[in-house]
């Protein structure tokens, strides 16, 4: 099953952000998906602000991994455009952190085979006009974004 949302204001990030936080739990791994620019640390930053995490949220490009404890649960925010081998996370003791917080990942591709766990995965699309998000995943969690009358699904 697959969901689709506009997401053509900043407001519409934030609003599904706030849709989904209370479903989130330890050990949930959000996988983003999407081009240079379509909108994935913009969500990140949306759910900081709903999980009450106090820190401003910025792209971990460089640092690869940054972490937020100040929210109702350990947020975790990588970025893993710059690298190169599934052994380099390793190195970044991602599977050490996983079960203890929310793990949200940009540009996941290179860890896919490694994830051990179901995660959402969040497909953002901008043509450079319009702006779209697909919510591909655990049917539980879409079932429930569905019903959620603060966003618009198309
Ligand atoms: N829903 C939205 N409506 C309008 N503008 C948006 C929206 N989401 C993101 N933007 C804008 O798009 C720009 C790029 O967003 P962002 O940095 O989140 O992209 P990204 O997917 O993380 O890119 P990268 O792959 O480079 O990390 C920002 O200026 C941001 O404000
Ligand atoms: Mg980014």
């Amino acid at each position: 099953m697959t969901l689709t949302f506009d997401l053509s204001s900043l407001q519409d990030t934030a609003d599904f952000a706030r849709a989904l936080q209370p479903l989130l739990k330890r050990g949930d791994i959000i996988c983003l998906y999407g081009d240079l620019g379509s909108g994935k640390t913009t969500f990140v930053q949306a759910l900081g602000q709903v999980l009450g995490i106090e820190e401003d949220i910025d792209s971990p490009s460089f640092v690869m991994l940054k972490e937020y404890h100040s929210g109702r649960l350990p947020l975790y925010h990588l970025d893993l455009y710059r690298i190169k081998e599934p052994s380099e996370l390793m190195d970044l003791g991602l599977f050490d952190i996983i079960e203890s917080g929310v793990t949200a990942i940009e540009w996941p591709q290179i860890a896919e085979q490694l994830l051990p766990y179901q995660t959402l995965c969040l497909h953002f699309e901008f043509d450079g006009q319009k702006r779209e998000l697909k919510v591909k995943g655990e049917p539980n969690y879409l079932v429930i974004l569905k019903d959620n009358k603060q966003h618009k699904e198309i």
